[in-house]
């Protein structure tokens, strides 16, 4: 449903090769949404997205944000942004793709992406949606991974405005609250 309101939704590699997500708007779920197609950012600055995925399969607008050196071939319908150096730089991204006038852009995940958009405080606004399910396991995926925090000044202070039941869970959201 979030997805019927972004301009774009952007996840990792990671993410692309575990899940081999679609990142369509499911309208056979939710039929009332708006018709809406947000764009597909795939974060992958050595092109490790498989060929047969299927956000490369032509159906939704496509970007694949890549480094100046990745030599990897991508379908014509792709459009294709390079970072200048070896690795995609998530802030330069985003002021790319508010140029192309994206303004709504949903960072989907996955962990190490998230624990980028966090530490570089590259975002406005925070949901997570709790399930009523436990996992448990010290391989159990989290919410952010990435560098280990390195003190006070590593924690990210957040500022919560909503809860929301839903499904027998809860969503959440928060805004980033004032550095400490
Ligand atoms: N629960 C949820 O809603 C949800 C949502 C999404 C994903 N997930 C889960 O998350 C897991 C995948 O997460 P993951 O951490 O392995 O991978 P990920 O965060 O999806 O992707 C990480 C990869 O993205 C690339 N990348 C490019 N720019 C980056 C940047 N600025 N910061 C961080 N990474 C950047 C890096 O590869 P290169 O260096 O090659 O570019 C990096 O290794 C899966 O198990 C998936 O199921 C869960």
């Amino acid at each position: 449903m979030m997805r019927t309101t972004a301009d774009a939704v952007v996840v990792g590699v990671g993410t692309v090769i575990a899940d081999d997500p679609s990142l369509r708007v499911h309208r056979e779920m939710i039929p009332e949404s708006p018709v809406r197609n947000p764009w597909r950012v795939i974060l992958d600055s050595k092109g490790r997205t498989p060929a047969a995925a299927k956000v490369l399969d032509g159906s939704q607008p496509t970007i694949i944000a890549t480094s100046a050196g990745s030599t990897r071939a991508w379908p014509e319908h792709v459009q294709v942004l390079r970072a200048m150096g070896e690795h995609v730089d998530l802030r330069h991204l985003l002021t790319q793709l508010y140029d192309l006038g994206m303004r709504t852009v949903m960072i989907e995940g996955g962990s190490k992406v998230l624990a980028s958009v966090v530490r570089e405080r590259l975002f406005d606004r925070l949901t997570v949606f709790i399930a009523p399910v436990l996992v448990g396991g010290t391989t159990a995926p989290s919410l952010m991974s990435g560098p280990e925090c390195e003190g006070p000044d590593g924690v990210v202070a957040l500022v919560r405005t909503g809860v929301q039941p839903v499904d027998g869970g809860v969503l959440l959201t928060f805004i980033p609250g004032r550095h400490a």
